[in-house]
């Protein structure tokens, strides 16, 4: 059950689908390289947090809409730490087959679930007809 979630990246999609979870009812937590992209959604009743981590820390599921995979691991190497119990780490971004297994990873010696869940579609899709092929298994604190 997502009570929560985290969207790291405020592009075309990321901003997208945070508009679509956050239409949903659940807690959308944002966070973005550049700040200033993130305060409009904050007058809406978005959390915005200061640092990747402190938002990875807030939620059970962590999205990662960057733009590519150097942006992806410099950004979870920092936040990935900070996860709490039972987080789920949905990597959206394209990165490739190479990348994916690099983070899938990555997520296990964290003990983080991974879900590997590239998008097809743009950005008004994003607003909720989205295909994502997803890819993955629980965390292991649940095997
Ligand atoms: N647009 C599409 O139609 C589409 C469709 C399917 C898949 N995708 C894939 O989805 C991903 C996101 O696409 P998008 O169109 O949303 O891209 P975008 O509009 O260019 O947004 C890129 C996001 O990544 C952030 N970013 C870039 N470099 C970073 C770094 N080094 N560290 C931290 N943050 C960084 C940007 O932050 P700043 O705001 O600070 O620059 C921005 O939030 C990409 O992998 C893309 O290939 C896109």
């Amino acid at each position: 059950m997502i009570d929560k979630v985290a969207v790291l990246g405020l592009g075309t999609m990321g901003g997208a689908m945070a508009e679509r979870l956050h239409a949903a009812g659940l807690e959308v937590w944002l966070w973005n390289r550049t700040a200033s992209r993130a305060e409009p959604f904050r007058a809406r009743g978005f959390h915005v947090a200061d640092s990747a981590a402190d938002a990875v820390a807030a939620v059970d599921t962590v999205v990662t809409m960057l733009f590519d995979a150097d942006a992806v691991r410099s950004v979870m190497t920092q936040a990935l730490p900070a996860h709490g119990d039972g987080l789920i780490w949905m990597q959206s971004s394209t990165v490739g087959t190479v990348a994916a297994r690099e983070f899938a990873t990555m997520a296990e010696q964290a003990g983080v679930g991974f879900v590997d869940a590239p998008m097809l579609g743009t950005k008004d899709p994003a607003a909720g007809t989205l295909t994502e092929l997803v890819a993955g298994r629980p965390p292991t604190s649940r095997l």
